[in-house]
């Protein structure tokens, strides 16, 4: 059933790519879909609007990087769950320039208008940070998010804003931006840089990238059944003592909008993701991502709801947590990419405190962090609130379980009958591996 979706996604988005080397089998192969489609056509997608299709263009336009070839879509491909590394298996992806690697792991972009502005939430005694764009949400707002990778040396490594607006009005869709923003729109270099941004996030902010098609969707408006591994695995992913997921990546499947099911309430936490030391900047031990503390980003200021007794420090080495919508489809995991698949993810939940030596080394002590702030990591609920004598939260059954219910959250499913395999898409270019 998974299969037979995800043959008649992929030659659907891949569509929206321009042309690549293997774009011949990909014909061929979508011959053999659209035959499944003509069986069971999906409903079709709602058509953007032109501010949507300017912000597509820009979304797509591998001109807009230094030297080219890296666009957006490079680390937000759709088919790869909008988060994908340019080309780079270490986690984290490469940029425009040659040797360019950045130090955090794509994040996926699709389902991001549901993001709340940055604060800080009071909720059953615990005061946690919520929202912004970003790992670390420094970013308030998805306009201005998008304005960020084209000056990042370490993504599309623009000079300056005023050269990302001159390949923009030199561009083949230049008559989009001045049809949406003026005829004059190109000789105010400032004004035409932030329109980007407004036109990225209305793009982003399409049902393109928030289309609540997955199999989950499906099944919560009583279209589909879920298998018993699935079944299983959502019990699981929903039980307060047992994998308690879902107390983070919250969803309803009693409810039958798909809203109800974002899969993250958004907010911060330290959970001790173990280091990867595969990023080039972490062969120096003295470095370290503290996430809300910087050091991509200055310190937040507390809200004035934050009890007096709480402080910054508390936060340092937290990050934003992500919708698990497409989960199954990313190439990497957690803000570093140090996992590459669900599940070492899985794993990682159900046996961080009964077996810290898997993942910090011979020392089982976390070691993406410093010292000081150690004691920022999540201890006090499941599946971290474990003596280490428990065992596991989860067998390895039950962690396939799990597994198998989060492929249901990627969307693009139908019913349709089997079709063709897909062929294999291009061989990495890059062969570091990660320590699992
Ligand atoms: C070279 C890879 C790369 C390119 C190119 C790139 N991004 Fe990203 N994107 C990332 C990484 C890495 C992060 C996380 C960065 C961080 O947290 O500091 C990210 C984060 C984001 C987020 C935040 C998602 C969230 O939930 O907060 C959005 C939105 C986004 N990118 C959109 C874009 C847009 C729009 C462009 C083009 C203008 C773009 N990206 C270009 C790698 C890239
Ligand atoms: C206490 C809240 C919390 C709980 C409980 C929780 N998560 Fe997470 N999850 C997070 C945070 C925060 C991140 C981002 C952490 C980081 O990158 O540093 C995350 C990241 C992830 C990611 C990586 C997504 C990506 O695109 O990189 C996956 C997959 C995931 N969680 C699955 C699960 C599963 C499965 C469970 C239950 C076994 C679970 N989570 C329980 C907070 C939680």
């Amino acid at each position: 059933m998974l299969r037979s979706y995800r043959r008649f996604k992929k030659p659907l988005l891949r569509l929206a790519h321009p042309a690549r080397p293997y774009i011949a089998i990909i014909t061929v192969w979508l011959a053999g879909a659209s035959l499944a489609i003509a069986q069971n056509p999906p409903p079709p997608a709602a058509p953007l609007s032109n501010l949507q299709t300017l912000g597509q263009r820009i979304f797509q336009d591998r001109n807009l990087s230094e030297p080219p070839g890296t666009a957006c879509i490079n680390c937000h491909s759709p088919n790869n769950g909008f988060a994908s590394n340019n080309g780079s298996r270490i986690g984290v992806p490469f940029g425009s320039r040659a040797g360019a690697v950045g130090t955090r792991n794509a994040m996926t972009n699709a389902y991001g208008a549901f993001v709340p502005t940055f604060s800080f939430r009071l909720k059953d005694g615990d005061t946690d940070p919520v929202g912004g764009h970003f790992w670390d949400g420094r970013a308030d707002t998805l306009a201005l998010q998008a304005l960020g990778p084209f000056l990042n040396s370490a993504e599309m490594n623009n000079p300056s804003s005023a050269a990302v607006v001159k390949k923009i009005a030199a561009s083949n869709y230049a008559n989009l931006m001045r049809a949406e923003f003026g005829a004059t729109i190109f000789s105010d270099p400032n004004l035409a840089f932030q329109k980007l941004g407004v036109a990225i996030a209305a793009f982003e902010s399409s049902a393109q990238l928030q289309p609540f098609s997955s199999k989950f969707d499906a099944f919560v408006q009583g279209k589909t059944a879920l298998t018993a591994t699935e079944s299983r695995g959502m019990k699981l992913f929903q039980d307060p003592l047992r994998a308690n997921c879902a107390s983070c990546h919250t969803m309803n499947p009693a409810s039958r909008n798909p809203q109800d099911s974002l899969f993250a309430d958004f907010a911060f936490y330290a959970t001790g993701i173990p280091r990867n030391d595969s990023i080039p900047a972490n062969a120096n031990p003295a470095h370290f991502d503290l996430g809300l503390c910087g050091p991509d980003r200055t310190r937040p200021a507390l809200g004035a709801n934050v009890p007096a007794d709480v402080s910054i420090e508390k936060f340092c080495g937290t990050f934003r947590m992500v919708t698990l919508r497409n989960v199954a489809e990313r190439q990497a995991y957690m803000h570093n990419g140090v996992f590459k698949n669900l599940r070492q993810v899985v794993s990682f939940y159900a046996t961080r405190n009964s077996d810290p030596k898997r993942w910090y080394g011979p020392a089982g002590v976390p070691n993406d962090l410093p010292a000081a702030y150690l004691n920022n990591i999540l201890n006090d609920r499941p599946p971290f609130n474990r003596p280490k004598s428990a065992g596991p939260a989860l067998n390895e059954a039950e962690i396939d379980d799990v597994v198998a219910f989060l492929k249901t959250l990627s969307d693009g499913y139908t019913q349709t009958a089997a079709v063709p395999a897909p062929p294999p898409l291009a061989p990495p270019s890059n062969v570091l591996r990660s320590p699992f």
